[in-house]
């Protein structure tokens, strides 16, 4: 390359489609040195050092690195990603047979890892724990207020918008055993997003707060936005990417309208380099703010998912906004040029306003640009 590395050749390109082929090339690269250094770890945060936690297996996240893996063994054909991928469910099955923390977030953790693994390899006790996944989200339901219960430990009667994510865990279920009872509750939870999390405007609340006994709406919590009436940005991306998943499987345009409406606020909202900040509207301002490398690659991938469903003019705009949010992340916000680095994005932020993880890699982000680039390279199975 006459000297010029990749990289330098990337900070000149206007366009991702004129270099998709060799970034995809790097990410292999990238992912084939990620699976020596991680080795049996659970990462989670890697921060200035690069070198990724070991995190719990209950915690929200022990579904990402393993979902790359299988992404790449689908998109290569290649077994060293399926064997390292193979033991991931069987582990958290194990986990939750014990002691733990389990909550809402078994799809995030069991979609990437146990339903990923039987739709490529049909294999029956990853069918299983898939299952058995769905039947305790399900169990979180509650039916007057309708809505998912979100963690453990806090009020029984919170909800958050980061659930939107979990529900494909429901509707397949529904449709592996022929059970409509989890695309009801699928359904009921997703009308709850639509209809009360998602502002008029189109920025959504974090956390909902109902009276678990009666269902009634009582307030809405700032959470890991910037406070109750901020637009926190990874937020955006969870409803965003989570209502265009539920309209692919239920088909019913309300999800799609709703995933729509998100998408023109946080389009709307980004800043020039389009990678959002942690929060479109903290107090005080956007000056000096850390981005959230992560809502930009959820947002991404979700905006291709709306491009999917949207076939013709309309979808190719959607499909150009994830282009140009995964550019800027390739060119200026990826450890390309980091070899000992364990992550792949730069500059997430995971919980600003208890002041965790804010300028760090996230796994999260990592898998969402793996998924979205994957996307644009034609993989056609989906995990959410
Ligand atoms: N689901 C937790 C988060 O987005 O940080």
């Amino acid at each position: 390359m006459n000297g010029i590395t990749y990289t330098e050749r990337w900070k000149q390109a206007d366009r991702l489609e004129d270099i998709l082929p060799e970034v995809w090339t790097a990410l292999r690269e990238k992912v084939d040195r990620m699976i020596v250094q991680l080795g049996d770890k659970s990462p989670h945060v890697a921060k200035d050092d690069g070198i990724y936690d070991d995190m719990r297996l209950d915690w929200w996240t022990s579904g990402f690195w393993p979902g790359i893996l299988w992404i790449m063994h689908e998109m290569t054909g290649e077994a060293r990603y399926k064997d390292a991928a193979w033991g991931w469910d069987e582990k958290l099955e194990q986990k939750m047979g014990m002691d733990n923390n389990f909550h809402h977030d078994v799809g995030f953790q069991f979609l990437p890892t146990a339903v990923i693994k039987y739709k490529l390899t049909q294999d029956a006790d990853a069918r299983r724990r898939g299952l058995q996944a769905a039947n305790f989200l399900a169990g979180r339901f509650n039916l007057k207020g309708s809505f998912l219960r979100a963690w453990n430990q806090e009020k029984t009667g919170w909800s958050i918008v980061d659930s939107s994510m979990n529900l494909s865990l429901l509707f397949w279920a529904a449709e592996e055993i022929g059970d409509p009872r989890f695309d009801h509750i699928g359904r009921a939870h997703a009308d709850t997003v639509a209809g009360k999390f998602i502002r008029e405007d189109g920025s959504v609340n974090h956390i909902l707060s109902f009276d678990p006994q009666t269902g009634e709406l009582i307030e809405s919590l700032g959470g890991q936005g910037a406070g109750p009436d901020s637009a926190w940005s990874r937020g955006a991306a969870w409803a965003l990417h989570g209502m265009a998943n539920t309209y692919r499987y239920t088909g019913d345009v309300q999800y799609l309208h709703a995933a729509q409406r998100v998408a023109h606020y946080f389009l709307a909202c980004l800043p020039e380099d389009a990678v959002p900040h942690w929060d479109f509207r903290p107090e005080g301002g956007l000056e000096g703010e850390p981005r959230d490398t992560s809502a930009a690659s959820c947002a991404a991938s979700g905006l291709l998912e709306l491009a999917e469903a949207l076939p013709g003019a309309e979808g190719q705009l959607y499909a150009q906004a994830a282009r140009r949010i995964l550019l800027s992340l390739t060119r200026s916000y990826a450890t390309w040029d980091l070899p000992v680095h364990e992550a792949i994005l730069l500059e997430g932020t995971g919980h600003k306003p208890a002041g965790q993880n804010v300028n760090v890699s996230l796994i999260y982000g990592d898998y969402y640009y793996v998924e979205a680039l994957a996307k644009l390279m034609g993989w056609k199975t989906r995990i959410f």
